[in-house]
């Protein structure tokens, strides 16, 4: 995903607020802190909640389903250093939201931490 993909309009992610849409077959967690947005892989590395409809609490977006906590900023996990989601730049144009993947290096395959 080297482009720059269309996922939302603005006002669907108001601040304070968190949205879950789909990039290039891709989930992706668009959340908005304090009127910057952010967005990072959608699909939790624990058992594949969808994070992009977890509570967000100022940058630390919930995943709804066991509570792991991710900064969205970074896309690093809480609690363990080992444990980092992708994350995307993101860019507003005329009210649309678009984003493409960020250069996150350390992303932690799915089910390899319980
Ligand atoms: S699936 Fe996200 S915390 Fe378990």
């Amino acid at each position: 995903m080297a482009e720059w993909i269309d996922i939302a309009g603005e006002r669907e992610c108001p601040p304070g607020t968190s949205i879950e849409r789909v990039a290039a077959n891709e989930m992706v967690a668009l959340a908005n802190v304090d009127g910057q947005l952010y967005a990072i892989d959608g699909l939790c590395p624990h058992q594949g909640g969808p994070l992009g409809t977890g509570a967000l609490c100022g940058k630390v977006l919930t995943c709804p389903w066991h509570g792991w906590q991710f900064d969205v900023t970074t896309g690093q996990h809480q609690y363990s250093a080992n444990v980092r989601q992708q994350t995307y730049d993101v860019k507003v144009e005329n009210g649309r939201v678009f984003v493409r993947k960020g250069n996150t290096d350390v992303v932690i395959p799915r089910g390899e931490l319980a």
